[in-house]
């Protein structure tokens, strides 16, 4: 099946299985930035946006993505990379496997104009399992940065 979609701002027309996830498309179109962890929608590893909204790729079904409007963190180079040198300089970075779907979501809050509070950090973050350890420096690191970056 054909889906028509805009990734990351350009048109692609998705070659799709009735039966599959975004997560497994977009890897299989070289979108390698999302990633599979859990497979089940608990750890957020796969988050993309669909239209701005935070969503697990892994299930999503692909043939819902016709006319949408998909965003990897390869669609914000500059934003992500400015906060993972942000996760470096607090010294909130570990291992980064779970850093491009948080960039994502982090990108998402920003873009929403909400006022960063912890309950809307926490909000947007809560859905993001990491692996390494605690999330302290991690939420700490993002409301800093959005401060910064809001200003
Ligand atoms: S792989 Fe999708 S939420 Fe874990
Ligand atoms: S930094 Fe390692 S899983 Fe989150």
């Amino acid at each position: 099946m054909k889906v028509n979609t805009t990734i990351n701002g350009m048109k692609r027309i998705l070659d799709v299985k009735p039966d599959e996830y975004l997560l497994d498309t977009l890897r299989r179109h070289n979108y390698l930035s999302v990633r599979r962890g859990c497979d089940t929608t608990s750890c957020g590893v796969c988050t993309i946006l669909i239209d701005d909204k935070p969503v697990p790729s892994c299930a999503f079904l692909s043939v819902r993505a016709e006319g949408k409007r998909i965003t990897t963190v390869e669609g914000i180079p500059k934003e992500a990379e400015k906060l993972s040198e942000h996760f470096g300089a607090t010294g909130a970075d570990q291992c980064g496997f779970c850093n491009p779907g948080i960039a994502l979501s982090v990108y998402a809050l920003k873009k929403s104009q909400k006022k960063v509070t912890a309950e809307t950090l926490k909000h947007y973050l809560t859905g993001h399992l990491c692996r390494c350890t605690g999330y302290q420096s991690q939420h700490k690191a993002i409301k800093e940065y959005l401060g910064d970056s809001n200003e």
